[in-house]
């Protein structure tokens, strides 16, 4: 299946064809970036879940190489990570050279409760994989329990496993040598937002400061409960001794990594080159909500711009910052840049060039008062919104007349508050297609959507609905497309 969308986004990960849902077993290995997906390979729904493969350079331009872990007759492979075994603990390595193995969970077709984690391993990078004859490596506790994500802890020498207890609203940790036995290590729980089933965990250690100091920041899907609505990601911010997590700030009430409605399943990629002191991230840009739903044509499910997370400090505690990978700016075509503008009224930006339906604009906020609204993928009837109000303190985005609503969860206002920031308030949006994300603050806040916009709605469009509007430095590139799908 081939699909040729006006909606399929050109830098954002889509399959060639098919219904794609969660990002897994992201890694680096020998300097190829692979990323790894849940795909039904025979249609647009779900169903048939096997794990699809891709590999690229650089986080953006990607080479499909199909089905890497297949579904059986028996049972789906859904979600999990890949971790490279180099000094083969497990035994499965070849010619002396440790394997990559796969852990994912297995979940039988007829009742998708029987949850069970499997192994699977490669010798030849990622290209082929065998399953382990003993599988399942963790059998199945009989109830809700998936999506492994494993690290390999120094301080304890030996692999930790995190795995949702999804409808008791809990991540297990469990521990192992050799990634075939684990046995538990312990249960966190105790806070966050439980709506919903939790799926999808992920640990990770980042730096904070200069100082050497580091937290552990264990992000968590969640099926329902996001401000907003439907599915959302969480995160909580600690300490992990090599056996138990526990919060550095109990209470702290929860944090959503991404306050738009299409960020779920995120996961981190193992093994960045620590040099480029980094973590990170993509997830599903879809909501459970209507994800099934969604109106493209021989494809369904993209993945957000992969994503660099810091964590930083303030007085209100521990807060993500993100941006794109850096290798976008590679992307960029010729800049338009408009400088300082004050905004009066409406302003349709065509005559300038700055037109399109994949491109990146930003432009620093200037005025502290009054409000500013940019319209992106606009004609004369549609467009998404992204509302700055800096009298109340608040950034939106509305794709309520975004174009295509094919469902009443879709059509949505969301908000969050606009970070008090010294140095102006940065706003970088990215538009390819059908997506939206949108940056506020250097990633303080970041919004990422979905947008079904009509053929031909290519304007951006500011608007000063009251007092005139002063922007600083408004620099727009068209983001250049390239060669997806390029099957090997
Ligand atoms: C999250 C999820 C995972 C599961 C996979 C199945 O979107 O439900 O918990 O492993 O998708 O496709």
């Amino acid at each position: 299946m081939n699909s040729d969308d006006r909606w399929q986004p050109q830098l954002h990960f889509t399959a060639p064809g098919h219904w794609i849902n969660d990002p897994n077993g992201l890694i680096v290995h020998d300097g190829v970036v692979h990323l790894f997906y849940q795909i039904n390979p025979h249609g647009t729904d779900w169903g048939n879940i096997s794990w699809g493969h891709a590999s690229g350079d650089d986080y953006i331009r990607w080479r499909d190489h199909g089905v890497a872990i297949p579904d059986t007759p028996e049972e789906a492979s859904f979600s999990g990570c890949i971790v490279n075994d180099r000094h083969n603990t497990s035994g499965l390595g070849d010619g002396g050279r440790g394997p990559l193995v796969a852990l994912y969970t297995g979940a039988r077709h007829d009742n998708y409760v029987d949850q069970h984690q499997n192994l699977a391993y490669s010798s030849d990078g990622g290209a082929t994989w065998t399953k382990h004859p003993a599988n399942p490596v963790l059998p199945s506790p009989r109830f809700d329990i998936r999506d492994p994500k494993v690290f390999w802890h120094e301080e304890t020498c030996r692999w930790v496993m995190t795995l949702v207890h999804a409808d008791r609203h809990e991540v297990g940790f469990y521990g192992s040598a050799n990634l075939i036995e684990w046995h538990p290590l312990s249960v966190y729980g105790d806070d966050g937002c439980d709506e919903g089933e939790w799926e999808c965990s992920d640990l990770v250690e980042f730096p904070v400061g200069e100082g050497g100091e580091t937290k552990h920041v264990l992000f968590v899907s969640v099926a329902e409960g996001l401000p907003s609505g439907g599915s959302g990601v969480q995160y909580f911010v600690g300490d992990f001794d090599g056996t138990r997590f526990s919060t550095s700030e109990p209470g702290a009430g929860i944090r959503w990594v991404d306050r738009g409605p299409d960020f779920y399943a995120a996961q981190s990629w193992s093994d960045v080159p620590s040099d480029q002191r980094r973590v990170v991230m993509s997830a599903w840009m879809s909501n459970r909500d209507y994800a099934p739903v969604t109106p493209t044509v021989g494809w369904r499910g993209c993945h957000v711009l992969p994503r660099e997370l810091l964590l930083g400090r303030d007085q209100e505690g521990f807060r993500l910052r993100q941006q794109p990978v850096r290798e976008l700016d590679e992307c960029r075509g010729k800049e338009v840049h408009l400088g300082d503008m004050s905004v009066e009224g409406s302003l349709t930006l065509d005559d300038h060039g700055i037109k399109g339906t994949c491109f990146e604009l930003a432009l620093v906020l200037k005025s502290a008062a009054g409000s500013l609204r940019i319209s992106v993928l606009a004609d004369d009837a549609f467009a998404t919104h992204v509302l700055i109000d800096a009298d109340a303190g608040t950034v939106s985005l509305d794709r309520r007349s975004a174009g295509e609503s094919f469902d009443e969860r879709f059509a949505r206002w969301v908000s969050a508050p606009l970070p008090r920031s010294p140095d102006g308030r940065k706003i970088r949006l990215l538009v390819d297609r059908s997506t939206l994300e949108v940056f506020v603050d250097e990633g303080r806040v970041v919004f990422s959507s979905l947008v079904f916009p009509p053929e031909g709605a290519d304007s951006v469009r500011l608007t000063a609905p009251g007092s005139p509007f002063q922007i600083r430095d408004l620099r727009f590139w068209p983001l250049i497309s390239k060669a997806t799908h390029n099957n090997d």
